[in-house]
């Protein structure tokens, strides 16, 4: 397959929604946890749109019951991305799923995966880094207890604090305590933010002093918004394939990413859920290189980006910037 082989960087990852669906069942069997309504005839997720997507990855999540689940997922996961030449990349992992944002019960969980993540390493030499991530629609108080995790565990592994969920559960800004506690913390920041919501949404993003935003693409609809996040130095974890297949857009070709890379954005390619979204990195850069032209360069420039954008230490960007000149 073209482009299997190209080294790539994939900042946006939500790591249980990267569980293959095999997986997904073969735990289920294990432990007698029922899945019904997860999969369609053909054994892949089944869902009808982003809103009911929410609710089948956390029926889907169910399966993930401890801390050694959480370990072999690491280990499917980094292995499925390393076929596809990812060389580093980062993870939305939730403390609600890991513990339930107890702090004891969190790192347990990242000590197993941790371990996993180290295997893969040594046998694929693909690196991890993992971005504590509430969920928006639990809540502002819940987010506070996975914001404390993520702050006791700032370290080499958990780098970020991220947010997912529900766009359109109550303003990013009700979240501002999450933020400054984990910023303190040395965690760096993203939110998701303009996929569902318009222009104000990464306006409200940009409210917390994020880093990065999650997806970010609507910003083209405000042509001073977009100089904001060129002046603001943000950078916009894109997911084209995610939007395509969720409808935010209605093919690639209507996809916002060359015209905010014109502009001076900086932007970086993942694939956020992929079996969810039936894509793999392989195939990202496969479709973008067919409706949008894109050459082995751009690829490079974008990876580079990535690398200035990671949430990691300077040793290993300064490694990762090596590798894409
Ligand atoms: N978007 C928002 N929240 C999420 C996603 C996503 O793709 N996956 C898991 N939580
Ligand atoms: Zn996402």
């Amino acid at each position: 397959m073209e482009f299997q082989n190209t080294p790539k960087i994939e900042l946006h990852l939500h790591l249980e929604g990267a569980m293959p669906p095999e997986f997904a069942r073969r735990l289920a069997d294990e432990k007698n946890i029922s899945l019904e309504g997860v999969f369609d005839e053909t054994g892949g997720y089944a869902y009808r749109d982003f809103w009911h997507f929410l609710e089948v990855y956390e029926v889907a999540t169910q399966v993930l019951t401890g801390p050694e689940e959480f370990a072999r997922l690491t280990k499917a996961v980094l292995e499925q991305s390393a076929q596809h030449g990812v060389v580093y990349t980062e993870a939305f992992i939730s403390p609600d799923f890991c513990g339930g944002g107890d702090v004891g019960a969190w790192k347990e969980y990242l000590a197993a995966m941790q371990q996993a993540a180290a295997e893969a390493e040594a046998e694929h030499g693909i690196k991890l880094r993992g971005i504590a991530t509430p969920i928006r629609h639990f809540g502002p108080e819940k987010a506070k207890a996975a914001a404390k995790c993520a702050a006791e565990t700032s370290g080499d592994f958990i780098t970020g604090l991220g947010i997912g969920g529900d766009e359109k559960a109550g303003k990013l800004s009700d979240f501002s305590w999450s933020f400054d506690c984990a910023r303190e913390a040395g965690l760096q920041l993203t939110a998701h933010a303009g996929e569902w919501g318009g222009p104000e949404s990464v306006r409200d993003a940009l409210s917390l002093n994020v880093e990065r935003i999650g997806h970010g693409v609507r910003a083209i609809e405000d042509a001073e918004l977009v100089k904001e996040l060129v002046t603001r130095d943000v950078t916009l974890e894109v997911c084209p394939g995610s939007n395509v297949f969720l409808g935010v857009y209605p093919k690639l070709a209507d996809h916002p990413l060359v015209r905010l890379m014109d502009a001076g954005v900086n932007c970086t390619v993942s694939t956020d859920d992929p079996p969810f979204f039936h894509t793999t990195m392989t195939k990202e850069y496969q479709d973008l290189a067919t409706v949008f032209r894109f050459d082995e360069q751009v690829f490079l420039d974008l990876n580079k980006m990535a690398a200035k954008a990671a949430f990691c230490d300077e040793d290993t960007r300064a490694a990762l910037l090596k590798q894409f000149t």
